[in-house]
């Protein structure tokens, strides 16, 4: 996972590949592996939106895929699974940084920005966009 991430989202740079919430008991970790080699990953952690102090939100990180193997679905397939993991664990809001580059992908997946572009520190090249994904409340059966 973490070659990956830093091959595809870190320009090669190994040391900032590991996130905050990494190693915590709810954070979900997926990856497709081909041959035995992973070629996409994503990662669902719970962390309040900056500024907020709410347990129900989830922020979606390291969502890569390998070049060669891109507009095939994977990317789809893991954010949506990291939905459903969100969602499974009481989760209300999905959260992530999205790159300029990424905006549309996650435009397509139902996401949606509402504050201006930033930019990281980090990476003052890059134009950021936070955006969000309110998750469905599971319906509630009225039977009996
Ligand atoms: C962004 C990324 C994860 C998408 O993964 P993918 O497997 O190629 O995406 P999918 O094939 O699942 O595409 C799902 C939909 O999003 C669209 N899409 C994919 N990438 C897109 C992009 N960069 N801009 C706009 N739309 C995009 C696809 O056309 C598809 O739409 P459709 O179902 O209507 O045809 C992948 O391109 C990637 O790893 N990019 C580099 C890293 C990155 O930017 N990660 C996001 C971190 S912010």
């Amino acid at each position: 996972m973490f070659p990956l991430r830093s091959e595809v989202l870190l320009d090669g740079k190994a040391e900032s590949c590991r996130f905050r919430h990494d190693e915590n008991d709810s954070t979900l970790h997926l990856a497709v592996y081909r041959n035995e080699r992973i070629v996409a990953v994503a990662t669902i952690c719970q962390e309040s939106l900056p500024g907020s102090e709410r347990h129900d939100e989830w922020r979606l990180r390291g969502v890569a895929v390998e070049a060669r193997l891109r507009g095939y679905g994977l990317g789809r397939l893991l954010v949506k699974l990291c939905l459903d993991h969100a969602q499974n664990e009481g989760g209300r809001l999905a959260w992530c940084t999205a790159r300029e580059s990424a905006r549309g992908f996650y435009e397509t997946l139902g996401f949606a920005s509402s504050a201006p572009p930033f930019q990281l520190p980090s990476r003052g090249d890059v134009l950021f966009h936070e955006m969000h994904y309110v998750l469905p409340v599971e319906a509630v059966s009225k039977t009996g």
